[in-house]
């Protein structure tokens, strides 16, 4: 079933959009450059009326003739909704349950929030909407660059110039041929490449062929990309191999949504927090291992295998699998990689296999890509002693003054029954030490 974008009405693309909430890979990007139309403007204006979806009048535009008021405005005038539905990534926080995507990205909305709480010597303390992710620039939707970090830790990112196209490709260039190698198409006389035939994020994604090519995973940006805006920073890595659950924006209350991440993340996030990164030249590396030479190892597989909850270590190696504590599988984008990849992409439970000892830790293990409900963009609530206190989420504030509804939401609607009666950080599913 193939979905149409309508060009001019912005608002009855979002009707029609929705009807394909489960991340079908035909309807707009496809996974390449979408129709120009949904993002330009060439004149602002079509029939008399003006097509930007701020309020310049006719004849006047933004810069790069785009339809919002910078990049990301462009972006979320799909991507953000008030309710949950396929591919949005953006929604109002609501008071008391927090915002509503579940997406494995995460949702911006939890960047407008800031939390306060008591901690235990009676301080006043905060868990500021700005440390829970990326704060990416979208004017016409409330969001502004990061007050405290200027640039991103471990590089020289500005943050004033974060957006969805810091990341993400508008034009989809990059794309995986049939070899599993990345393709970016860039002009040169004489070359010839596949075209794209269609998205690669997915586990229904066709395979790519010898004339046709599907998109990397997410339109991320591949070795050499920097958006036109802000050339200085051009990435030295390609997109990570990854496959997600065709249906992939939904509550974890009952079963989980597995994205298969391959390899690759953690070099794809260094291009912009290099001196993270674990292989990271210079000295010391005292970091927490990341990358995909960051391997587990037997005793570490182990303990990620047994571990079920504080004080439960029953756990065995083919149900051991948490969305929270996500691994790398050590697969590439070469056709046995991602035939692996799209087994495990799924949302039902039936491919919750742990890790082996190769399997490796990655930025996501920990973190994830947009926006969570915890400081520094955790998948976890990193900062306060217990996950869960007496069998509940909202203990003595240390949930840091989140309400139950909000924790849920930050577990993507995992009760905390899932949880010891006493839970302690998630690290614990790796290293034992509670
Ligand atoms: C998903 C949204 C989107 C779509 C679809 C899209 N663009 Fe763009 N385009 C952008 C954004 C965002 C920028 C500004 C990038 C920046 O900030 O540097 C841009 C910039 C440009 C630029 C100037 C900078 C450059 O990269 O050369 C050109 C030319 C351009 N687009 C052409 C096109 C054409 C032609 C199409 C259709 C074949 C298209 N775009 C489709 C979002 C889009
Ligand atoms: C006109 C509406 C529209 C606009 C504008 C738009 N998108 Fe999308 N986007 C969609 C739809 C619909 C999907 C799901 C279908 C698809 O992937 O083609 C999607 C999917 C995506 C995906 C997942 C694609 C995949 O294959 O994994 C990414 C990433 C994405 N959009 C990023 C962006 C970015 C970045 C911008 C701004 C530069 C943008 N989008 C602008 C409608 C839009
Ligand atoms: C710092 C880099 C970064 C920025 C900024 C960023 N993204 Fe993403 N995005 C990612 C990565 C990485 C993923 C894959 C996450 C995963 O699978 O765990 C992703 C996933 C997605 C998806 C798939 C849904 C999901 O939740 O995984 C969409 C759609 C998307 N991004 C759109 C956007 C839009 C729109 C913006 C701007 C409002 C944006 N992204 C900003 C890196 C980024
Ligand atoms: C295009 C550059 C770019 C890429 C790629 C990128 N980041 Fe960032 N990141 C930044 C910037 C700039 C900041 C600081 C501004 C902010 O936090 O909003 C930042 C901040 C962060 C923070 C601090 C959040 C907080 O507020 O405490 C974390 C954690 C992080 N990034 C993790 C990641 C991970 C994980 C990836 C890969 C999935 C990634 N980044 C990819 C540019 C990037
Ligand atoms: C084992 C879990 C784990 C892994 C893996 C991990 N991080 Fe972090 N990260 C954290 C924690 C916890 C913090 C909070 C500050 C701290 O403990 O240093 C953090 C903080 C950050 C910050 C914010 C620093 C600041 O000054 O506020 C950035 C940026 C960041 N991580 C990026 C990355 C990148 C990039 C990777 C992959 C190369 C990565 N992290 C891998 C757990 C992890
Ligand atoms: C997916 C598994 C995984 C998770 C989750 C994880 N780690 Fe690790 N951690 C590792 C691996 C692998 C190593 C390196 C192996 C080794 O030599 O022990 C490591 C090493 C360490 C070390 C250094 C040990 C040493 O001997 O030098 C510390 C400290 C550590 N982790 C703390 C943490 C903390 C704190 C968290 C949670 C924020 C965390 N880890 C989450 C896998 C994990």
């Amino acid at each position: 079933m193939k979905a149409r974008i309508r060009l001019a009405a912005g608002i009855a693309i979002l009707g029609a959009a929705s009807l394909f909430a489960g991340g079908q890979a035909d309807a707009f990007h496809s996974g390449s450059v979408a129709n120009c139309a949904g993002c330009h403007t060439m004149h602002n204006s079509l029939e008399g009326q003006k097509m930007t979806w701020n309020n310049l009048p006719v004849g006047t535009a933004n810069a790069f003739l785009l339809k919002g008021q910078d990049a990301s405005s462009t972006c979320l005038t799909c991507h953000h909704s008030t309710s949950a539905s396929g591919y949005r990534v953006s929604s109002p926080y609501v008071d008391g349950s927090g915002p509503v995507q579940r997406g494995p990205g995460g949702d911006f909305g939890w960047l407008t929030k800031t939390y306060e709480y008591t901690a235990g010597g009676g301080a006043i303390r905060y868990s500021r909407g700005e440390r829970h992710g990326h704060n990416i620039v979208a004017l016409d939707f409330g969001y502004s660059a990061d007050s405290i970090l200027e640039l991103g830790p471990g590089g020289n990112y500005d943050a004033t110039k974060l957006s969805c196209v810091s990341c993400h490709d508008p034009h989809g260039k990059y794309r995986i041929q049939s070899d599993g190698t990345i393709e970016s198409g860039a002009p040169e006389q004489g070359k010839t490449y596949p075209y794209t035939k269609g998205s690669g994020s997915y586990n229904n994604s066709e395979a790519p062929s010898a004339t046709a090519a599907v998109g990397v995973y997410r339109l991320l940006g591949g070795v050499g990309y920097a958006p036109k805006s802000y050339p200085e920073f051009p990435f030295q890595s390609d997109p990570p191999a990854a496959v997600a659950p065709s249906t992939y924006n939904r509550t974890e209350a009952v079963t989980q949504t597995r994205v298969a991440y391959g390899s690759g993340m953690s070099e794809w996030c260094a291009n912009c927090h290099n001196a993270m990164h674990s292989d990271a030249t210079g000295t010391g590396l005292f970091r927490h291992p990341a990358g995909n030479d960051a391997v587990l190892g037997d005793a570490i597989a182990a303990n990620y295998n047994m571990y079920k909850k504080s004080g439960d270590l029953t756990g065995n190696a083919s149900t051991s699998y948490w969305s929270l504590i996500p691994f790398e599988t050590g697969h590439g984008n070469d056709a046995a990689g991602r035939t692996a990849m799209q087994t495990l992409a799924r949302m039902d439970n039936t491919q919750l296999g742990g890790p082996d000892s190769g399997s490796n830790v990655m930025c996501l293990t920990c973190h994830r890509a947009h926006a969570s409900g915890w400081d520094s963009m955790l998948r976890w609530n990193g900062v306060t002693d217990y996950i869960t206190y007496s069998g509940s989420y909202f203990g003595s504030n240390y949930a840091q003054g989140r309400t139950e509804a909000e924790t849920t939401a930050a577990y993507y609607g995992r009760p905390a029954s899932q949880f010891a009666t006493y839970q302690r950080s998630l690290c614990n599913k790796c290293h034992i030490k509670d």
